[in-house]
């Protein structure tokens, strides 16, 4: 399909779409593009991904166990199989997906407008438009499929509406794999034109889901093969095409949910038909009604659908979520001179910060929802970019994340958000892990002030009786390290650090084998530089921590141990020009001059600046000269070079991939932040903000052909410059990338940081803008902060309310709502 003229014509457009900022919207112009472009529906507990043709699936809680609807990944094409609209001219036959997939009719004005927790996708074929918004209401753990038809023709329509989705029997691993037992087990219940969906819940399941329609249907079907017909798929259903359901129960096989409805429009006329997925659970004692039977008690769920079904009920959820998101979104915004900062910080950046948040690494296009739980220290390091959002929210995640460490003050590597778990297949002994609820709590600290945080009583490993204060898991995730040192001082890595790729105890030589969990080495030679800057980065924060709770002597052993661990990095952790990146199992060093390959890494040339680690001394200088020199490409910085052209047993997973690819010399964008942040420590706005700029999305929106991700997020890796590829993103959506580009440009670059006493002002920003303004709720209260450029600097003076302040802090307003106006100077 041709671009549409409306996408050509755009000024600032893409190749794909563009972006409409008064809508909060992206917009894409045509179904063809080079990979699906997601959105994410749901806030809490009921999720759905959806892509620009409708592709996707639902879940509750855990895209594992709890997978609601079925979806293939890695099909051919991409992604097929979703939350599927049939049209049907009944009185010529023709029948047409008005999302484009799965029929792929060539259709007029095709537009998918991704939004705030919301997607519609419109289109008008042979005269009859169609437009249906998919959403999540606020705290109901259902969907809506709201279409809206209007028939432009001069003519009365005769159409038929279907709809489509395939069941999955909840476990989503279980589901692709043991086909023996589950091709018998699919059961469903039908009533008053609602497809219940009860598999296994005769036994030991208290829930089950429902697909309801606002409208008198004419026919259903549950059984997928019935209404695909024959060796028929997505793209032919053989219910479609004859225009009438085969009203099929599902038995066994594959459970399905299909509503058929007619509807006859006259010229200019419009109507809504409101489609209804929900997950609903009884409590244990009453799941029958009659309680001797096997039917579902439906009472709860038929008072839900009932409420859904009201006319303006769908509009009315609409606005309430449209209103939350608008809410949220004033926390923190900016008008800089650069369209593509103000969007990604006032719009996407923040969405996609939550979508990490609430999913983690679990389900998006690219993590298939049923290998990742939540990751420790993923979670941790997304709270960077959520917890001025929902503080609430940021509290009992810490919490949740802190009952998961273990008594050694190590982390189980991630858990499972249903149970909440330790996950035993992966385990711990990631030993960058557990600083990084260090990180965590302090940002939460430095955003609320809400210092109970500290005394609140966590167990480790879930177990009950081991609780104690959230303060002590803080501190033995710190002796944690101190108990584990190596021949150099430095930190032991354990399976790996923030690099989940260098795997340095692990020496694998069968295919297959798990990078991460196989240890073929003792563990007590490898040493990590990178965990040496993180622990000085959360020793620093514990020192202020313990200072403000009055302990001097906490304060003291703090500090004088990330000094003690920055002089062993200036020690054996310098390479002459840059920092190193590690020892390994043999001392011989990775990330050195002295190295054939892998000479010099981007992780610990940000994290050192940025915990504090040679910014007197020069090495920090020389270490981001040598980033600009070596790593630093027109598409983002890589993460090393020269790229591993083979596989070392030494060093695992890192040089398995081919060069330019993921850990290997990829543009890894989580850790481009960092060096953004360590080049506004040191002073130099330009620089951090052209490495913020060469990866920003929106930014890229114009490289579309090479980029080929969505514009309007990051993507966890962009292929580097060994790679064929170079250029093009991959992996959207789920990555530290989004929480930490947003802490480097709002925290550091336009320098607004919530710290312990109060508003840090610290702009380290482009010598070339005049200034720019930002409105920050925090602590109850309102700032709104005018920043003037008055020299190519960066020393601030402070006027607060009309008054001059020395120093750089805004002590907080008392709460309710106070409005604060601040003025900084920049010289
Ligand atoms: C993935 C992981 C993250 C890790 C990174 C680098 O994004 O989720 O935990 O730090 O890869 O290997
Ligand atoms: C692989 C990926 C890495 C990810 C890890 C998660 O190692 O390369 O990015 O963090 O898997 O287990």
């Amino acid at each position: 399909m041709p671009p549409t003229p409306d996408s050509v014509a755009r000024p600032h457009g893409g190749p794909f779409g563009y972006f409409d900022d008064a809508r909060r919207e992206y917009v894409i112009t045509r179904p063809d593009i080079p990979l699906p472009w997601i959105n994410y529906l749901g806030c809490r507990d009921y999720f759905g991904i959806i892509s620009h043709t409708a592709g996707g699936y639902s879940f509750y809680r855990d895209a594992r166990l709890r997978r609601l609807t079925r979806y293939r990944y890695n099909n051919a094409p991409f992604d097929v199989g979703g939350r599927y609209i049939y049209l049907r001219d009944d009185a010529t036959g023709e029948h047409w997906s008005p999302s484009w997939q799965p029929t792929q009719n060539e259709l007029e004005d095709f537009t998918c407008r991704h939004g705030l927790g919301y997607t519609t996708i419109a289109s008008r074929y042979r005269g009859v438009e169609a437009s249906t918004r998919y959403f999540v209401p606020l705290d109901e753990d259902l969907e809506l499929w709201q279409l809206t038809l209007t028939n432009r023709r001069d003519v009365v329509a005769e159409l038929s509406a279907f709809s489509a989705l395939e069941f999955c029997l909840w476990d989503a691993q279980d589901d692709a794999t043991n086909f023996q037992r589950n091709f018998s087990i699919g059961e469903v219940e039908l009533e008053d034109g609602v497809i219940y969906h009860k598999t296994e819940y005769r036994e030991r399941r208290n829930h089950f889901a429902y697909f309801a329609c606002s409208e008198e249907i004419a026919g259903f079907d549950t059984q997928r093969d019935a209404f695909f017909g024959p060796y028929r798929g997505w793209d032919r259903p053989l219910a479609v095409e004859r225009g009438q359901s085969f009203n099929s129960v599902a038995h066994g096989w594959a459970p399905f949910g299909s509503h058929h409805v007619r509807l006859r429009l006259a010229p200019g006329e419009s109507r809504q038909v409101v489609f209804i997925l929900g997950y609903c659970e009884n409590p244990n004692e009453a799941k029958f009604d009659p309680p001797d039977s096997q039917t579902i008690n439906k009472r709860k769920a038929k008072a839900t659908i009932a409420a859904h079904v009201r006319p303006g009920a769908a509009d009315a959820a609409f606005a309430k979520l449209e209103a939350y998101w608008l809410e949220r979104l004033a926390v923190c915004r900016v008008e800089t001179p650069d369209v593509h900062t103000n969007r990604m910080v006032n719009i996407w950046n923040p969405y996609q910060c939550t979508a990490t948040f609430n999913i983690s690494r679990s389900a998006s296009f690219y993590e298939s929802g049923i290998g990742r739980g939540l990751g420790f220290r993923d979670s941790n390091q997304d709270l960077l970019g959520f917890v001025h959002l929902e503080p609430a929210r940021a509290r009992a995640r810490l919490l949740d994340l802190a009952a998961t460490q273990l008594p050694s003050g190590g982390a189980y590597h991630q858990f499972q958000p249903l149970t909440k778990r330790g996950n035993n297949d992966i385990g711990g002994g990631f030993n960058d892990d557990p600083h990084w609820l260090t990180v965590g709590v302090a940002a939460y600290l430095k955003e609320t002030g809400d210092w109970s945080i500290l005394d609140e009583r966590v167990p480790y490993d879930n177990r009950p009786g081991s609780e104690e204060p959230l303060e002590r898991h803080l501190e033995r995730a710190f002796a944690y390290t101190l108990e584990r040192l190596g021949p150099h001082g430095l930190p032991l890595i354990g399976r790996a650090d923030w690099n989940d790729c260098l795997n340095l105890n692990c020496f694998s030589d069968t295919p297959g084998q798990s990078f991460q969990t196989t240890a073929n080495k003792d563990g007590n030679v490898a040493e990590s530089v990178f965990i040496a800057a993180l622990f000085v980065l959360a020793g620093t924060e514990l020192a202020e921590i313990a200072m403000r709770r009055g302990k001097a002597k906490y304060t003291e052993l703090y500090r004088a141990e990330a000094a003690r661990m920055a002089g062993t990095i200036r020690r054996h952790g310098w390479d002459g020009s840059w920092f190193l990146r590690a020892y390994d199992d043999s001392g011989a060093k990775v990330g050195s001059h002295e190295c054939a390959e892998g000479k010099i890494f981007i992780e610990p040339q940000g994290f050192c600046p940025l915990a504090g680690v040679g910014l007197a001394d020069g090495t920090a200088r020389s270490a981001l000269d040598a980033v600009a020199e070596y790593l630093a490409t027109e598409h983002g910085i890589v993460l090393q070079q020269p790229a591993y052209s083979k596989y070392y047993i030494q060093l695992g997973e890192i040089s398995s991939y081919p060069p330019g690819y993921k850990e290997n010399a990829g543009i890894f964008c989580h850790n481009n932040p960092w060096v953004m942040i360590a080049e506004a420590r040191l002073g130099d706005g330009d620089r951090a903000f052209e490495y913020y700029r060469r990866i920003n999305p929106s930014a890229r929106e114009a490289l579309g052909e090479k980029h080929r991700c969505e514009p309007y997020v990051y993507a966890q890796m962009i292929a580097g410059r060994d790679a064929p590829t170079f250029g093009e993103a991959k992996n959207s959506w789920l990555t530290g990338t989004a929480a930490w580009n947003y802490h480097a440009i709002t925290q550091w670059i336009l320098g607004i940081r919530p710290d312990y006493d109060g508003l840090v002002i610290a702009p380290v920003f482009p010598r070339a803008w005049p200034g720019f303004s930002v409105e920050r709720a925090f602590r109850g209260a309102t700032y709104h902060i005018e920043v003037v450029r008055h020299g190519p600097g960066n020393r601030v003076s402070l006027t607060v309310d009309g008054t001059p302040v020395p120093g750089n802090v805004v002590p907080p307003a008392p709460r309710g709502g106070a409005r604060v106006e601040v003025e900084a100077v920049v010289q």
